[in-house]
């Protein structure tokens, strides 16, 4: 029942942020608990005497803050992620959704962070998890994970990504996110401040602000993370410098030098994600960036997108004694990667099919960055040159439109909101190709997008001058694609 008091003035200021404001506070503190329903935006403008407008707008902007989620067909809720990330003990800031209700069928889901597995059920997997259920069981298990799987990591690492790294320095994880949510709890004290690219991956936010750190948003540029923007009192910098999430910047050399000269003066670590550095296209990638500066940098890897996530195994590798850090905190709360699924990729490496699945998803990905890019042309288009996902810039106010407009027509993409906690310096979608389950339905997807982003770019007035003020600024100055990097041709299809 909801019987919160809310209160809106005219002349207040506008209606829809003082209606934010008090819901936000109301979530924040805990007078509206997780899970607890919304009233309908209709009912809830009649109570409070002002248009479905207001209501419906300020609905939009807690959900692109990720404090309510909707359920199909069945209201608007206040998300789980808000009790567990506000908590009194956290002096932490305002943590994102982070979860999505599912596609229902029928819908066309281009929303990021899905690998495309419809490839996967090969003989070369199955032979790998048959092989894998007959292994032994060991109990007495090593709290980096099986040995025989941080020695095939190792060489993986070395061949695919420039990570030398010798398997003692090796955790297997169960993801990335896990891996860094391990560090953080292994050495760093509640209470610390620490740096997550802004906008960034929700979930990095949240298990840095579940142990209590203090999360301070770092800038993004259209080639990464801004180091030069970065304060000296982190203790961590949380980072995607192969493909940032979500712009998709590769951080250029100088910025990497940077960045470990930063983290070697100020004695904070960095955390790299790399999570699809295998996904590069055009031009050969850039190593990890671990191998500047092992001793400063924890490398997170993860299987959720050269495989699947539902594998729910990881690794990272890190100097020495954070290496071991981590092993004696994990022993401590018993926490472990599933051995099966261990033992299993273990069997797909050494076996060389990971490599080959690798390399096959990458002409899958590259022809389904064609099809995306092709259906989208004539948008403004950023952070296509790697990984699973790119961006389509659009001037403010229209990008939540077409998110929601694309949804009403079965198509789910994300709004570049979603992965801010502060005022967003540009706005527009994300779209995935990993999930998607074939072209078609990719190209689909993408044209919808790019016929509800015209009409909305033609509707909207601030549009033009947006366009006018793309046209005059270069294109470096804004996040997405560097100036000085053109288009990429497509791949043949
Ligand atoms: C930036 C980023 N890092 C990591 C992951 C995967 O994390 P995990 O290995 O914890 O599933 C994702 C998945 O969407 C991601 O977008």
């Amino acid at each position: 029942m909801f019987d919160l008091p809310l209160v809106v003035e005219r002349g207040a200021g506008p209606l829809r942020d003082q209606l934010v404001r008090q819901l936000r506070a109301a979530m924040r503190d805990g007078r509206l608990a997780a899970g607890e329903r919304l009233p309908s935006g209709r009912a809830l403008a009649a109570s409070l005497g002002v248009s479905r407008t207001v209501v419906t707008e300020a609905y939009e902007q807690l959900y692109a803050e990720g404090w309510i989620e909707g359920r199909h067909g069945s209201g608007t809720y206040v998300t789980d992620i808000v009790s567990e990330a506000h908590r009194p003990r956290a002096a932490a800031p305002e943590a994102p959704r982070v979860e999505r209700e599912p596609a229902a069928a029928g819908t066309i889901d281009l929303r990021p962070g899905t690998a495309f597995t419809g490839s996967l059920d090969t003989p070369a997997w199955r032979r790998a998890w048959r092989l894998a259920a007959s292994a032994p069981l060991d109990e007495r298990t090593d709290p980096r994970g099986q040995a025989g799987l941080r020695a095939e990591l190792a060489e993986y690492l070395r061949r695919s990504r420039g990570v030398v790294c010798p398997p003692d320095r090796i955790v297997v994880t169960r993801g990335a996110t896990s891996g860094l949510a391990l560090t953080a709890a292994a050495v760093l004290r509640p209470g610390l401040r620490v740096g997550v690219e802004e906008p960034g991956f929700g979930k990095a936010r949240a298990v840095l602000a579940a142990r209590g750190l203090e999360v301070v948003p770092c800038r993004v540029d259209g080639h990464g993370l801004v180091v030069a923007d970065l304060p000296d009192d982190l203790a961590l910098v949380y980072t995607t410098p192969s493909h940032q999430y979500p712009l998709g910047g590769v951080l250029p050399v100088p910025r990497r030098q940077a960045l470990v000269a930063w983290a070697r003066r100020t004695g904070a670590l960095v955390a790299e994600d790399d999570y699809d550095g295998e996904f590069r296209f055009d031009v050969a990638p850039l190593p990890a960036l671990h191998g500047l500066d092992p001793d400063v940098v924890v490398y997170l890897g993860t299987t959720a997108k050269i495989l699947t996530s539902r594998i729910g195994v990881g690794w990272l590798a890190a100097r020495p004694d954070l290496a071991a850090a981590v092993a004696r905190y994990r022993e401590s709360v018993n926490d472990r990667a599933p051995d099966l699924a261990q033992e299993a990729l273990r069997v797909l490496l050494a076996r060389g099919d990971l490599d080959r699945h690798v390399r096959r998803m990458r002409g899958e990905y590259a022809r389904r960055r064609a099809v995306a890019t092709d259906a989208l042309a004539g948008l403004d288009l950023r952070g296509d040159t790697a990984g699973l996902h790119l961006v389509v810039a659009l001037p403010a106010g229209a990008a939540e439109r077409v998110r929601r407009e694309a949804a009403e027509r079965g198509v789910l993409v994300d709004a570049l909101g979603r992965y801010q906690t502060t005022e967003p310096e540009l706005s527009g979608l994300v779209i995935g190709y990993g999930a998607a389950p074939d072209a078609d339905a990719l190209r689909t997807g993408c044209s919808l997008v790019r016929e509800l982003a015209a009409a909305a770019r033609d509707r909207d007035p601030r549009a033009g001058a947006a366009r006018a003020a793309a046209a005059r600024a270069p294109r470096a100055a804004a996040a997405g694609r560097p100036a000085d990097s053109p288009r990429p041709a497509s791949p043949a299809r």
